[in-house]
């Protein structure tokens, strides 16, 4: 087994035989984690904001997510993770569209296995990918959303975490090879083991404190706190809708 880490959705490749862990730690995939933390029974990611309003519109569920990182106009609710932490959303489907979390997340939809990690469930996430991997003797590429197409600090450190719980799993004789990319993510993140110190360099942190939501970064650097594992189901597409509308269940699958 390989581990990879694609340092931008792009440099995945071609994912058909792999199984991926998406990060978009600030902060999509934090807010999905925390969202079925919530009772959240499905999520749906859209990969654009028309295609969530009219899936959500059409079917009463609720719509979040962000544009620049405030609420998307029109929009139920923004993308804050400690928002949505003080919510109940026990019976309540919730269908996101993000900048950069959902569309990466559809980018790689062709895999064995998508599952969505923020460091909050790291420990659940990781664990599955290693045994849904190892069942279907598959890699495993860690992808990182990025921020418009560029590099992000926050989703190299976030993925650095990953592969050094991955290479936990493993006795000494099944030692994953790593990658360049790989190594260098978990390079990274041992440099410095306090999360919010090394992710509150990064440009995408910077400019969510400087718009208000310095809490959510916070949030979004606990670590091992939750169990789910959101898991990249069926896709629904209808010929309205510019992208189709993936569901998203939460599993323990190992
Ligand atoms: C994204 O998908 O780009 C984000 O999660 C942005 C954000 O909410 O800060």
């Amino acid at each position: 087994m390989q581990i990879r880490a694609a340092l931008l959705p792009e440099l995945a490749g071609d994912v058909s035989e792999t199984v991926c862990i998406v990060i978009d730690v600030l902060r999509a995939t934090t807010v999905i984690s925390t969202l079925f933390e919530r009772g959240c029974p499905a999520v749906y990611v859209a990969a654009s904001h028309d295609t969530a309003s009219q899936f959500a519109r059409s079917k009463g569920y609720v719509l979040c997510g962000e544009s620049g990182g405030w609420k998307a106009p029109g929009f139920d609710y923004g993308n804050s993770p400690v928002e949505f932490s003080t919510l109940d959303f026990t019976d309540k489907p919730v269908v996101i569209s993000t900048t950069n979390g959902t569309k990466a997340t559809q980018k790689v939809a062709s895999a064995k296995a998508v599952l969505l990690g923020a460091a909050l469930n790291r420990m659940s996430v990781a664990r599955s990918a290693w045994s849904l991997a190892r069942e279907s003797q598959s890699d495993i590429v860690i992808v990182c959303s990025g921020t418009n197409g560029r590099f992000t600090l926050e989703d190299a450190l976030v993925a650095g975490l990953y592969i050094e719980a991955i290479s936990g799993f493993a006795g000494p004789w099944e030692m994953p090879e790593q990658d360049d990319a790989a190594i260098a993510a978990r390079r990274l993140w041992q440099s410095d083991s306090n999360l919010l110190r090394s992710m509150i360099e990064g440009k995408h942190a910077i400019k969510l404190a400087d718009n208000g939501f310095g809490e959510d970064i916070g949030y979004c650097t606990i670590i091992d706190t939750l169990q789910n594992v959101p898991i990249l189901q069926n896709s629904i597409s209808n010929t309205d809708w510019p992208w189709p509308v993936y569901l998203v269940d939460s599993a323990i699958t190992y």
